[in-house]
């Protein structure tokens, strides 16, 4: 049988699988249900050192290509992190703690709660499109969020990755990244969008503009990845509008080592083993023993 088993940043997981950052990821019973579903790894919603009360209602929209949200990065902050990491211990799988940190000292506090209660990678988000502080206005943000990767990567044994948006300077900015510290880079966030209602005229998010997931944004973020892994050759977490097996052997052709999946696990988290199976056959069909075989074979 083909082995699903990939390495990131030199973290072993049992199949490329894992939630993406924000759905199933702030509570620890629906962490165990991923689990239990069959994904590789868990990831945490964001954490940030202070709680967030998060945006006003509504936060998220449905749209034809996919759903548009602006959470606003609620969480329980440190202490919250602490407790969810503290009742996920003895799961079996890799735990990514995603974290966003407005400075050094709140960067290196997070990573070390993080390594200390059982984390096995650091995804610093750093895209949030609708954040003004963790995504949102560039060249503030970068000079800050490279202090930020180097604060996390030199205060923890783990590796630190950042989470990167689509943006026109993004191999640049992934290159700076990797410059400081940072072991792995997943590519992409939701993309800046916003609804408009036609009768109230107002837009209808309660944030007014919130990021786009789904379907829409699967070809970008194939694009992000391939283009980064391309330049630059890191170990990258696809992420993006993966609904089925052939969507997730897409980003890993174009140089994902693995694949999250958000949106789709909101039709329920049978999507895991869904693609788990199909890539299990996709790499069958086409005669690979390994599907560490096909990452980056785009551009073989
Ligand atoms: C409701 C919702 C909440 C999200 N919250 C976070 C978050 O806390 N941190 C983060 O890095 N990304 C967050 N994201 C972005 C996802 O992790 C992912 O990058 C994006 O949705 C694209 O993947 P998808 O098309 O499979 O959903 C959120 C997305 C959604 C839909």
């Amino acid at each position: 049988m083909a082995s699903l088993r990939v390495r990131v940043a030199g973290v072993e997981l049992e199949n490329p699988l894992m939630n993406a950052s924000g759905l199933y990821g702030s509570k620890p019973e629906l962490l165990l249900r991923v689990a239990e579903a069959g994904a590789g790894a868990l990831v945490t919603k964001t954490f940030t050192y202070m709680p967030l009360p998060g945006y006003p209602t509504p936060i998220a929209v449905p749209v034809e290509c996919g759903l548009i949200n602006a959470v606003g990065l609620r969480n329980t902050g440190i202490d919250g992190l602490r407790n969810l990491l503290d009742r996920l211990k003895g799961v079996g799988k890799p735990v990514v703690v995603s974290i966003a940190a407005a400075s050094i000292r709140e960067a290196e506090v997070l990573a070390a709660v993080a390594e200390e209660h059982g984390a096995a990678l650091i995804e610093v988000n750093a895209s949030c499109p609708h954040s003004p502080v963790h995504g949102g206005s560039p060249a503030r943000h970068l000079r800050l969020l490279g202090a930020v990767v180097e604060a996390a990567a030199s205060t923890t044994t783990i590796p630190v990755g950042v989470k990167l948006g689509v943006m026109d300077n993004l191999v640049d900015v992934a290159a700076e990244m990797l410059e400081r510290g940072a072991r792995f880079l997943t590519l992409i966030n939701t993309v800046k969008a916003m609804k408009i209602d036609v009768y109230t005229r107002r837009p209808v998010l309660g944030h007014g503009v919130g990021g786009l997931s789904g379907k829409a944004i699967h070809p970008v973020a194939v694009a992000a990845v391939y283009m980064v892994y391309r330049e630059l050759r890191p170990c990258i977490i696809g992420v993006g509008g993966v609904e089925d097996w052939r969507d997730a052997v897409e980003l890993m052709l174009a140089g994902a080592s693995a694949v999250q999946v958000g949106t789709a696990t909101i039709k329920g988290l049978h999507v895991f083993r869904e693609i788990v199976d199909g890539i299990r056959g996709y790499l069958e069909k086409e005669g690979y023993r390994s599907v560490e075989e096909i990452i980056g074979a785009a551009l073989a």
